[in-house]
């Protein structure tokens, strides 16, 4: 296994939809192993594999739950069946280091995945794996979260992560 690098905003692979996946490989077995690895070194709870530098719809979460205990899950060609009500919280982005925003999303989500075994898996419910499931499936459809905030508020944060780009400070 090995850490991969996380690719960081404005970099253009975070902008483009990334592709279907067509068959579990043992190289996407492999890619999944070091995703899983790299977020966990980077001390996420999520992460797309764009964000590693490879285009393909498949993410990974880890989470602590209420014993601390970390439940792993991976998402391939996840799709949003159902989505309702409305919840505002801050989150953060291994793409945007030390940027923290409030970010609206659904409150309820249902997604239907495959996981790394070509298994048929649904999630649904509330909370915040679901919502760290929302800000995945939005990288793998080539969006981060600054494209969820209101247009003027967007610019004032391009503006302070290019401040923070020539400052060597991203
Ligand atoms: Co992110």
């Amino acid at each position: 296994m090995s850490v991969l690098e996380i690719v960081k905003y404005p970099n253009k692979i975070l902008k483009q939809k990334t592709k279907i996946v067509r068959g579990i490989t043992a190289e996407t077995k492999k890619l999944i192993k070091n995703m899983i690895e790299t977020m966990k070194k980077n001390n996420g709870i999520g992460l797309a594999a764009n964000q590693v530098g490879v285009s393909l719809r498949i993410l990974t979460v880890a989470l602590p739950d209420e014993n601390k205990k970390i439940t792993e899950a991976v998402l391939i060609n996840p799709v949003i069946q159902k989505k309702s009500g409305r919840v505002f919280e801050e989150e953060g982005c291994l793409s945007f280091p030390g940027l923290y925003l409030k970010i609206k999303r659904a409150k309820y989500v249902k997604v239907n995945a495959v996981n790394e075994r070509g298994k048929v898996i649904t999630i649904e419910g509330e909370g915040l794996l679901i919502r760290v499931l929302q800000h995945e499936i939005d990288h793998l459809d080539g969006k981060t979260f600054i494209d969820r905030l209101p247009v003027l508020k967007k610019l004032k944060t391009i503006r302070e992560i290019n401040r923070r780009i020539k400052k060597g400070n991203w």
